[in-house]
């Protein structure tokens, strides 16, 4: 399986990323057989080219490969279940989910074990760099079944990182969202304390910048208004990264902290703000933790 084009690909989940991978897959001449239970997801990707069929079985049968794009690990599973034994021998099983570690490495345990090879390739980038294919997509399996992948990711990502073995992707993936979840909220309450003490956003923005507390947290997605003109604070906190999505991947940073044992004090505590934070404002750009902060501060003045 070495072609760049022509591949045959299963593609399962047609929702915000996986509707936009999988046209440009077909844009780049692969035949893609797409499944997704959502009407309105089958009628897109019959306008993008895809041959849609009526079951998640019927995506997999023949296929070089078969990627999942779908929103949880018990429904990456559950696929699975119905998937495995459908594909020919030796098809190569591509996870782009961001889904728990364990759950990762238990859907490459199910697939090597039916007689397949099996990616964890979770992404960041976005909705966004789903449609113009500048995806990153971080990967955990074997070294050559990477190679066999990396021209299919090509396609719809921009870098394309062999983390390790199975789950090192999924690793990857919320290990640096839980940092930024973490600097996230770090800053924001830096910067509600400058507000009180007289302290400019873009005098803020002009020391810390290039000091010791800079991060690309407040250098690219500064989260009040003003110093980072194409920040979603610029733009009434419209995502940009939603607040459910953040939430969800430090709820998997938690699972993996405790199955792990590590002593990630901060990472508990910011899945503990988000989940709060999202209980009123799933919809609006992480980022805006900042108001709620100020909120907070200006209603309970702790
Ligand atoms: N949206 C983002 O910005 C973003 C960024 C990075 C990673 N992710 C991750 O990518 C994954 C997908 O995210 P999304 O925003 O596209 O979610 P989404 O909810 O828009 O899409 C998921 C799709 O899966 C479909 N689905 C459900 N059950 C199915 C089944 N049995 N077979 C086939 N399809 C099924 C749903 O109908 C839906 O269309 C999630 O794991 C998410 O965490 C999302």
């Amino acid at each position: 399986m070495t072609a760049s084009r022509g591949l045959k690909i299963g593609f399962l989940g047609l929702g915000h990323m996986g509707a936009p991978m999988a046209a440009n897959l077909i844009k780049a001449g692969h035949d893609v057989l797409a499944f997704d239970p959502v009407p309105a997801a089958q009628e897109q990707a019959r306008k993008d080219g895809a041959t849609v069929v009526d079951s998640a079985a019927a995506a997999a049968r023949d296929r070089d490969l078969v990627i999942t794009m779908l929103p949880n690990g018990k429904l990456v599973l559950d696929v699975y279940a119905e998937l495995l034994p459908a594909a020919a021998p030796d098809t190569l099983f591509i996870d782009c989910s961001t889904i728990d570690v364990a759950d990762a490495k238990a859907a490459a345990v199910l697939a090597i074990g039916a007689g397949h090879r099996a990616l964890d390739a979770p992404v960041s980038g976005g909705v966004a760099g789903a449609a113009a294919g500048t995806l990153t997509f971080m990967v955990g399996g074997g070294a050559a079944d990477f190679a066999a992948a990396l021209p299919v990711l090509e396609v719809m990502g921009a870098k394309v990182v062999h983390c390790g073995g199975s789950g090192v992707g999924q690793a990857a993936k919320i290990c640096n969202n839980m940092l930024l979840g973490i600097s996230m909220i770090g800053l924001s309450e830096a910067l509600v304390l400058g507000e009180k003490l007289g302290l400019s956003h873009q005098s803020f923005f002009d020391v810390v910048s290039t000091a010791s507390g800079q991060s690309w947290a407040l250098t690219s997605y500064c989260p009040v208004p003003g110093p980072v003109p194409a920040s979603p604070a610029n733009n009434d906190y419209r995502p940009g990264f939603a607040t459910a999505l953040m939430n969800k991947d430090l709820g998997l940073a938690a699972n993996a902290l405790r199955d792990n044992g590590i002593d990630g004090q901060l990472g508990l505590l910011a899945a503990e703000i988000y989940n709060r934070f999202n209980q009123t404002d799933a919809g609006r750009d992480f980022s805006a933790i900042v108001t709620d902060i100020r909120d907070r501060s200006d209603r309970e003045g702790v």
